[in-house]
């Protein structure tokens, strides 16, 4: 089953999905004593991070909290365009948090091996397939989400749960590898939210929530508990609005 959640503007959109972390991450201690958090890379989550780095580091338990990854561009982690990079630069170093509790995916490495690795440090943790409490994710103007790009071989996979996804691009600058978490690994997921803003979103927001699938990778998420949470301007052409 997924929700829509439609907020004023992109301000509102990082304070509403902080509120919502911070529920999830309460209940997931409260009732396991820990709460596994996949994080994703580009403007949404980076706003939401400037959010939690503000409330500062007692509004929530992170030493209960275990930071992963949904995906990885192939750069070291001081890259400018590392995912993990930014999480450090606007999440990590403000509140001080201790790597001892992240999991980063290896940008720097062979991106196959790494995406092993990956999968395999994710199964130890939280089993077969891995269950994240909470999973952050974008969409992309194409439709995207985590790494699984239109027409990419990672759109296919049904059984790995981390690979290194063979990807060509203009949002990417062309062709690379990502390492991405796949459809099983986002479909066990206990929660997951998908930020999206902006009006050149608009259009493929309505096609994905409203279309038929088959359109668009982002129509491929599914889960326990899938909320999109919107700004008004990604919202505006969407014809059924909850
Ligand atoms: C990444 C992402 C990607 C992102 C979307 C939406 O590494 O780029 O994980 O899937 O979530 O491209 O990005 P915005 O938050 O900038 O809309």
């Amino acid at each position: 089953m997924s929700w829509i959640t439609i907020v004023p503007d992109p301000d509102a959109l990082a304070r509403a999905a902080a509120d919502d972390l911070r529920n999830i991450v309460r209940e997931a201690v409260r009732e396991r004593g820990v709460c596994h958090v996949a994080l994703s890379g580009g403007s949404t989550p980076k706003a939401l991070f400037g959010v939690l780095a503000q409330h500062g580091r007692d509004w929530l338990p992170w030493d209960q909290v275990v930071l992963w990854w949904g995906d990885e561009r192939t750069v070291p982690p001081d890259h400018k365009d590392s995912n993990y990079g930014m999480a450090k630069q606007h999440l990590l170093d403000p509140l001080g948090l201790s790597p001892t509790k992240l999991h980063r995916m290896e940008g720097e490495r062979d991106p196959d091996a790494a995406a092993r690795d990956y999968e395999r440090a994710m199964t130890e943790a939280l089993g077969s397939p891995p269950v994240l409490d909470y999973n952050l994710l974008g969409m992309g103007k194409d439709g995207h989400t985590a790494s699984l790009f239109p027409g990419s071989p990672g759109l296919g996979e049904s059984k790995r749960f981390v690979i290194a996804n063979p990807i060509d691009s203009p949002l990417a600058n062309g062709k690379t590898t990502r390492i991405t978490i796949t459809w099983p690994t986002i479909a066990a997921a206990r929660h997951t939210r998908i930020l999206v803003a902006g009006a050149d979103k608009a259009e493929v927001l309505a096609g994905v929530l409203e279309d038929p699938p088959g359109k668009y990778p982002s129509q491929n998420i599914s889960g326990p508990d899938v909320r999109w949470l919107v700004d008004e301007a990604a919202a505006s052409k969407l014809r059924r609005r909850s």
